[in-house]
């Protein structure tokens, strides 16, 4: 837990994109020696590096007591194989079908908002949507929904700082929220073995590719990783948007005049205010990034943050353009490990954003109000966002 150089302040971890422009210029392929770490910074070494699993393994070197040990963390064979079988549990049908609940549950999450002209975002909408579907699609009794809340706010806590007291803390606490969903997961499968429900554990409990199942701990794993690796981000995506959507007012009137851009719009707060900022690969072998050595074993970090701000690859790369095409970002990765969870995460922010847009008329961020990044260098978000806004007439 090495503070990575540019990003160790509030500030800088606030607003990354001057670092990472800097970094683009002058250093693109990076050895860091106090993290013993290479950082990329460029597009298109980050999408050859993504594009070559063979070279780059996503699995770490010493497994420590990481919460995403599924999927995430393989690679071929066994990734395909797995990967194969969650997908048929985990399809763009069976997400698309999702969307009458989920504009239910943001009618609900509004309407708790009655009566008020200020908000945080975060605690009123973009943390319980995700953590609601996510349980529900799951198959988590709604009687659990306050305990999963609990676990995945604690998934998603980062060290408090780099003394040796609060990192041993953070592990400790990693460890135990990881016991108490193991122990909770291995229940509801070893439940739905015996009694099938219709909910995305019983399609993983079932789902088969050329005679393979899924194990008991393998399908713990993959809920576990559901909840690690969709709340947080999805959350980040819908206060990022509206984080935008409060700098650039004007986009507020035009979404609702244009509600056709809403899409794009959703590719480009991906882009501009990218939920992940980077990811972790291993190299199998000495291997050459723009003219620099990387040696086997070594840790290779993707900054697909700084890559969505590439001028090289994005004209005008620090303008938010709401109809931006083309817009090949990377905020859900690339390769074989493109996240899975992107048609969901797309679908949420669809039907939140209009419905934010409708109900909150002239969202401004209260007067001296001072953002704070998340505590993170890898997940990019604010920690609270208030929004003052004028509810629309009924
Ligand atoms: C993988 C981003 C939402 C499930 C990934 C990766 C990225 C990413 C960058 C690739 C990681 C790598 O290459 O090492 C995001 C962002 C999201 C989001 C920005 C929201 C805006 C979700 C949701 C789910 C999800 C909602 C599920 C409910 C997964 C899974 C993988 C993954 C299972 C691993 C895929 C594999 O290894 O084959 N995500 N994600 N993600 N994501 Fe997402």
């Amino acid at each position: 837990v090495i503070p990575v150089e540019g990003l160790k302040s509030p500030e800088e971890r606030l607003q990354p994109f001057a670092w990472f422009q800097k970094m683009r210029k002058e250093s693109p392929v990076s050895f860091d020696a106090k993290r013993n770490s290479w950082d990329l910074f460029r597009y298109d070494d980050i999408l050859a590096v993504l594009k070559d699993p063979a070279a780059f393994s996503s699995v770490r070197p010493q497994q420590g007591p990481v919460l995403l040990g599924s999927i995430l963390g393989m690679d071929p064979p066994k990734h395909h194989q797995m990967r194969n079988i969650v997908s048929k549990a985990f399809t763009p049908r069976s997400i698309a079908e999702l969307e009458p609940r989920i504009t239910e549950i943001m009618g609900e999450l509004i309407a708790q908002t009655e009566g008020k002209t200020e908000i945080d975002l975060l605690q009123s909408i973009s943390i319980p949507l995700p953590v609601i579907v996510i349980a529900e699609l799951l198959g988590v009794p709604a009687a659990d929904r306050q305990l999963f809340k609990d676990w995945s706010d604690r998934i998603a806590e980062s060290v408090e700082d780099d003394s040796e007291a609060a990192i041993q803390k953070f592990l400790a606490d990693k460890e135990k929220v990881r016991r108490e969903l193991d122990d909770y997961f291995m229940k509801v499968t070893l439940e739905r073995r015996k009694q099938p429900e219709d909910d995305l554990i019983t399609k993983l409990v079932q789902a088969e590719v050329d005679g393979e199942k899924l194990t008991d701990e393998e399908i713990m794993e993959f809920c576990i990783l559901l909840l690690g690796a969709g709340n947080e981000t999805t959350t980040n995506l819908i206060t990022n948007a509206v984080r935008i959507f409060m700098e650039e007012p004007s986009l507020q009137e035009k979404l609702r005049q244009q509600p056709e851009l809403m899409k794009g719009a959703i590719e480009e707060v991906l882009r501009y205010y990218s939920p992940i900022l980077a990811m972790n690969r291993y190299a199998t072998k000495d291997v050459e990034i723009g003219g620099k050595q990387v040696k086997k074993g070594d840790l290779v970090v993707t900054w697909i943050g700084s890559a969505n701000r590439d001028e090289e690859k994005f004209p005008d790369a620090d303008r938010f353009i709401v109809d931006r095409t083309p817009n090949a970002h990377l905020a859900f990765g690339q390769g074989i490990h493109f996240c899975l969870g992107a048609p969901l995460a797309r679908l949420e922010a669809l039907i939140a954003l209009p419905l934010i847009l409708a109900h909150f008329h002239d969202m401004r961020l209260p007067e001296g109000t001072k953002l704070e990044a998340i505590p993170s260098t890898f997940v990019y978000g604010v920690k609270e966002l208030p929004v003052q806004f004028t509810p629309a007439a009924y």
